[in-house]
Formats: C-alpha cells, structure tokens, sequence
C-alpha cells in the first residue's frame, strides 16, 4: 500500500484526512507529538510519536517508512495565543516545517500538501475570495501559515519537491459515522461551542460583535465539512502523485453564514435554544470571509457535498451527544 505522512493526523482534520485516505487505497502513517491530538483518532494506519522540532526523529520516521508522500497538518492553530506568544508559533510552525521539508528531501520524497488557512489573507472586502486576492495576513498565526508556503515555493526551486497549499475557510463538523470528531483544548470554535452551550453545559455564548456591516450584525463565516476537507486532501495526494504542478486552492463550501445563523441551525438541531449574549467585536475578525471555490472545483475535481449548514450541525451534535460524557468533546 502507498504510505502517506500524516503530520498532526491525530488531530481534528488530519485524523478526518487519514480515514479518507485508508478508504482511498492508502496507508496514513501520522506523525503527531499529541500535545492536541489524541491517540484514539488514530485508527488507519500507525502512530509515529514525535515531534517536528526533533529532526532526528522526524528523519528516521520518514526514513523508516519511505511515504510516497506527506501531508502536513501539525501546528499550534489560536489566534490569540500567537499574539501573545508569537516565538511559540514561529518556532513551532515554521521551524516545525523547515524539519519535515529537509527530512522529505533527504528521502527523496518530493510532494508535500500543507493545510493553510483563509487567515493568510487577512482583513480582505471581496465578497468571494479566491486564489488571486493579495495575501495580508494580520497575525502571527497566519504569518507562520504565509511562511511556510513561501518557504515550499523556495524548496521547490531548489530540489524540485512540489507542494498544494490548501487555504481552509471554517473547518466544521464531525464524520458522520461518529469514528472521529472535533475535540480541542481549549475550545474556541464557535459551532461546538454553540453546541455546548444549546446542551446547557457551558455558560451562556457570546457574540463576538453585532455591528458589523451584514445583515444581522454578526460577522459571516464560510464552513466547510470536516469531510469535505479530507476528501480534498486526498485529490491533492492523488494529483500530486500523478505529477500535478505545484498550486493553491481555497477551501471552502463557497456560501457564508452568520454567527446568528449558526445559532438558530444549532438550537433548532438540538432542540434546546443557543443561551447567547451580545459581547464586542472580537480582534481581527474581518466581516465576511467566504471562499471562491471555483479553482478547487476545477483543478481538484472538487465538490463539497456534506457542507449544508444543518449536516455540519447535526453530525457535530451527533459527536457531541456521544463523547461529550466520556470528556471526548
Ligand atoms: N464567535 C463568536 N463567539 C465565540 C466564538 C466565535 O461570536 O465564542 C464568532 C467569531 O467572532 C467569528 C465566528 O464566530 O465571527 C467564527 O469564529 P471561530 O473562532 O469559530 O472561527 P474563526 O473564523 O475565528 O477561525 C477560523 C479558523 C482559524 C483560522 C481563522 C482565520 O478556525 O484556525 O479562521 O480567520 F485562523
């Protein structure tokens, strides 16, 4: 079977990502520190412990499994904490990366996927945002996210190792099966959050701003399918083993809803109204972020099927209902 690394595959999306993997044909081989993952979302295929700033470790993992290649997942992902804490995400993100890209090269693995991030183009107006709008990202996370995609434009000129930046909008959702969810520590996320607080076991959510210049007030956010996520990272595998040249894709399911809207879909799933409170705008919450998908659709042969907003929310209830007891969510 061809072996795929899975850095950070014990985590939300990549743990999602190694599932759709197996069921296309391939071995994910994760490689996580578990410092957010978790050892029971590893279920298709090996667990390597370890931890990209060791590049030893990261050496003979890829040494020892010779992947055809890599998906890189693992990175520290809080807004707030990389303002506060910028060293913490250059050292680990970027540095994190620069490992695993010297270590692919020295086993000749020349095909990277990196999960970017919307963040990368930071308080943007267009209504749609695709590919071509200017990168500017406003935070030290998304720096990080921009490095490194430079950083893999400057190791393909100079070793011919390719790579498909994939820039995700609101990753949301869990798999439907109910095998894997959405599980962080702390959890910042407004849908489980919502959920949390419709189920009444977390003190009312707050509305980061209602003044914002949409219809309701509240800022418009593009979510997309955990599902949808991982069926896109396997095209990208596949297009990349295929020989596919180096490229970007947005990642989102191409529509925008609000926080108020994720709300009503959340208390109307779970039968038990959102107890929510209007707070301030949160910094550096751009308005609107929706994807143009059209590139994606195009150069992936891409389609977000799970994405409507009642499946993200019935299937991240689904998770919930499940784990929640068990502290798994
Ligand atoms: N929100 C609330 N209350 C909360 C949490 C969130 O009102 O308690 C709002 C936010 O202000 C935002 C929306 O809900 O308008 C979504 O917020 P999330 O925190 O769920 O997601 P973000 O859009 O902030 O973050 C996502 C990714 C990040 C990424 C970021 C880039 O989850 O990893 O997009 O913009 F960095």
């Amino acid at each position: 079977m061809t072996k795929i690394l899975v850095t950070g595959g014990a985590g939300y999306v990549g743990s999602h990502a190694c599932k759709a993997l197996a069921a296309a044909g391939y071995e994910p081989v994760v490689f996580d520190n578990l410092c957010a993952g978790h050892d029971w979302a590893v279920k298709w295929g090996p667990l390597e412990e370890g931890d990209l700033l060791d590049r030893d470790r990261i050496a003979a993992v890829i040494g020892a499994h010779k992947p055809a290649g890599a998906i890189h997942f693992a990175s520290f992902a809080y807004v707030g904490e990389s303002v506060t804490d910028p060293g913490k995400y250059w050292r680990n993100n970027v540095t994190g990366a620069i490992n695993l890209c010297d270590a692919l090269v020295a086993a000749d693995t020349k095909a990277i996927v990196f999960s970017s991030s919307c963040t990368v183009y930071g308080l943007t107006e267009a209504a749609f945002i695709s590919e071509a709008e200017p990168v500017a990202p406003i935070n030290p996370y998304g720096n990080t996210k921009r490095a490194i995609e430079i950083m893999l434009a400057d190791f393909e000129t100079a070793t011919g190792m390719r790579n498909t930046v994939l820039r995700y909008f609101n990753a949301a959702g869990c798999d439907a099966d109910g095998e894997i969810g959405e599980v962080h520590d702390p959890e910042t996320h407004l849908m489980p959050l919502a959920i949390a607080a419709a189920a009444g076991d977390r003190d009312a959510l707050k509305i980061f701003g209602t003044d914002y210049p949409t219809p309701d007030g509240t800022c418009i956010r593009d979510y997309i399918h955990v599902t949808d996520l991982a069926d896109a990272h396997v095209r990208a595998v596949q297009r990349m083993l295929d020989g596919g040249a180096s490229d970007v894709f947005n990642l989102g399911a191409g529509a925008g809803y609000s926080v108020c809207e994720v709300i009503d879909a959340v208390g109307r799933i779970v039968g038990n109204p959102v107890q929510a409170i209007e707070d301030g705008r949160r910094a550096g919450d751009p308005a609107r972020l929706v994807a143009d998908i059209a590139h994606a659709q195009q150069g992936l042969g891409w389609q977000p099927v799970h994405s409507s907003l009642d499946n993200i929310v019935s299937t991240a209830w689904n998770w919930y209902r499940a784990h929640a007891a068990a502290g798994q969510a």
